[in-house]
This record gives C-alpha cells, sequence and structure tokens, in this order.
C-alpha cells in the first residue's frame, strides 16, 4: 500500500477519500494537481503531504516551457502554491526548502534538464529519507511497547500519512513484528473519520487486531483499564514540545494523564519546528463546515447550523510522556532534549 508513488513523469496518489470502499489511485500530472489532491485530502498525513509536495514542485520544473531568464521567478509561484494547500503540518514547508536549497544549489545551471533532473533526485531523497526515518523511529519506539500491550492510537499515523510504514502505525508494526502480542483500538477520529476509514483498513491488512471505537469511547475505556499506551503522530511539534496533532489528541492526553498511561508521540525530525517557540504560534487550519454538517454528503445537522471546524489541535508538552524519533526517544524537558535531537546526527 503506497499512498504517493513517482511515476516518472506523473505522481500516482492513492485517493484517500474513497477508501475502505475503492481504491483508487489517480496520477497527477502538474504541480496544480497535485496541490489540489493535498488540499481535497486525497493524499494527506503530514510526511505524505512533504513528499506530494516535493514532486509536486518538481513536476512544476518538468512542465515549465519558456526560457531560463524566467524560471526562478516561475518556481517561486509553483512553491507558494504549495505551500498554500494547508498550513499546519511543518512537513510541507520542511520539504518545499529543501527542494528550494536544492534550486538554489543549481543556479548557476542554464540547462533545464539537469536542474529538472536535480529537483527529481532531491524529492526522491525526500522520500527515501521519510522510508529510513520511520524504520528507525518504529525500532526506538518498540522498546517502549510491553510484550502484551493494548494501544490506543488517533487519525491515521501509518503508511499512507507517509511515504511507507507509517509513524505511529510504524511503531505498532515493529511489536507486532517482534512477535508482541498487539491490539489497537483506533479512534474513528470525526469528522474526517481518518481512524475509521484508513487506520482499520491499513492495519487489517497487515493482520494486526485492531478494534473501532468512537471518539467519545476513550476514556471510558482508559477507566476500564483497556489501555496500556496512547501512540499518536505529529504535524508540528514546537520547540517547548508542545505537539499539533489531528483534533482530539489533545483530549486523549489530558484523559492518559488522568488515569496514569503513558502518552507518546512518534514524528520524524522533520515534523520538528525549532523555530516556533510553543503551540500557541502553531497555524491551525480550520476547514469547510459541510465536513461537519454532513458526513460525506449526508446531512446530519440542520443545513444552515453554524460550525466551527479546526482540523487540528495543540496538546501541551507537559501531557506528553515521550516523542520517538529516529533519532531516539526524546525526554522532558523538552526545551533543552528537542534542540539536543535536532544538532545530533
Ligand atoms: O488532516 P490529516 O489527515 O492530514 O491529519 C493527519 C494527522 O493529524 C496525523 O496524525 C499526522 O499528520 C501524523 S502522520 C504520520
Amino acid at each position: 500500500m503506497k499512498a504517493i508513488e513517482w511515476m516518472g513523469n506523473g505522481l500516482r496518489i492513492l485517493d484517500q477519500t474513497k477508501l475502505p470502499l475503492q481504491t483508487l489511485f489517480r496520477e497527477a500530472k502538474s504541480y496544480e494537481e497535485v496541490a489540489e489532491a493535498i488540499e481535497r485530502m486525497e493524499v494527506r498525513g503530514a510526511p505524505a503531504i512533504g513528499a506530494a509536495a516535493a514532486y509536486g514542485y518538481a513536476l512544476g520544473a518538468i512542465n515549465f516551457n519558456g526560457p531560463r531568464a524566467e524560471f526562478d521567478d516561475y518556481m517561486e509561484a509553483v512553491k507558494n502554491r504549495l505551500a498554500a494547500t494547508r498550513p499546519t503540518a511543518v512537513n510541507l514547508f520542511w520539504a518545499l526548502r529543501r527542494m528550494e536549497d536544492r534550486l538554489r544549489e543549481e543556479r548557476d545551471k542554464e540547462d533545464l534538464d539537469e536542474i529538472r533532473q536535480a529537483l527529481i533526485a532531491e524529492a526522491d531523497s525526500i522520500a527515501e529519507d521519510d522510508r529510513r526515518m520511520n524504520r528507525l523511529l518504529g525500532e526506538h519506539g518498540n522498546s517502549l511497547v510491553p510484550e502484551d500491550a493494548d494501544i490506543l492510537t488517533h487519525c491515521n499515523a501509518g503508511a499512507l500519512a507517509t511515504v511507507e510504514y507509517g509513524t505511529a502505525l510504524g511503531i505498532i508494526r515493529a511489536a507486532h513484528a517482534s512477535g508482541k502480542k498487539i491490539h489497537v483500538y483506533a479512534d474513528e477520529t470525526r469528522p474526517f473519520l481518518q481512524g475509521a476509514r484508513l487506520t482499520t483498513w491499513e492495519l487489517m491488512q497487515d493482520k494486526i487486531p485492531v478494534t473501532l471505537i468512537a471518539d467519545n469511547m476513550a476514556g471510558s475505556l482508559m477507566q476500564q483499564g483497556k489501555i496500556d499506551l496512547v501512540i499518536v503522530g505529529a504535524d508540528r511539534i514546537a520547540a517547548n514540545g508542545d505537539t499539533a496533532n489531528k483534533i482530539g489528541t489533545y483530549s486523549l492526553a489530558v484523559l492518559a494523564q488522568a488515569h496514569s498511561i503513558p502518552f507518546y508521540v512518534a514524528a520524524p525530525t522533520s515534523t520538528i519546528d525549532l523555530k516556533v517557540p510553543s503551540g500557541q504560534e502553531i497555524p491551525i487550519e480550520e476547514r469547510s463546515p459541510q465536513e461537519i454538517r454532513e458526513v460525506f454528503g449526508v446531512p446530519v445537522a440542520p443545513p444552515d447550523v453554524e460550525v466551527y471546524n479546526p482540523a487540528f489541535d495543540v496538546t501541551p508538552a507537559k501531557y506528553i510522556t515521550g516523542i520517538i524519533t529516529e533519532k531516539g526517544i526524546v525526554s522532558p524537558p523538552y526545551s533543552v532534549n528537542l534542540l539536543k535531537v535536532m544538532v545530533r546526527s
């Protein structure tokens, strides 16, 4: 199962809005098509958005047919379009910055084809780094998982949200593969239902035992002693450890602390944004009211009811037991230890 795949002159995207009922692939042939696929959440999840945008940037270069003198301004417009798709996941901006840096390294070249090849190579390397980071992160995280564990997760931080393997689900995959007795509770994750539609589908494909619950059931399960640990992904981690992730994550973290259950965030270092001092400065995307008024086109509320639909929330660092990265597990105090992990090679 691959969320995205580079086909040489286009990006094949598994349309996640159709899962699990349909496995439908589209091939984006232009940067605009990639941008629209990200906005519509056909491709979603922080690392997958970053890698898709990198290939979108390369596609922009491939499709340019003007003179060399106009290329740099054109690529600036390509970057701005891709950067305007979704504001919260920092991996998008991280990947675009890598692409821009690569373009800058090539600035003395006149041959556009050479530049195009360099940009495709950079996008490939972003994708490869994500695969590698997820595998390492999975191993580190596995060291925290008991031999017999019921794990609660929220949204989808799996292979579908990354280039391969996943972050939170990468740890679950690693634990399962190492012979541990793992069972997952997946929050359905209203309103977009990434848990119900994607996480259950992904885990069932790998034959990892999973039980779907509605979001409002997590507290009761914790109270009954049914959850050993919580592992979630992240869209942006601020310098002090405050973490933006799918709406509903914060409530889980508070509940976990009330029940003395470890609460882990799993994310590659490409999700850490040291330029943002705390969660207060993380931009939170607001999405269409229709996502709340309707469930996939079927009205569930008065059509004109006022709606508030933030796609993410911020979990304060004090609720996070540890942040699992490809470079190891970061413990509090995060203001000190995140900086250390970012400078470590
Ligand atoms: O709105 P989405 O589906 O893109 O949100 C996804 C999440 O919140 C994930 O938990 C996060 O991006 C980490 S994915 C490895």
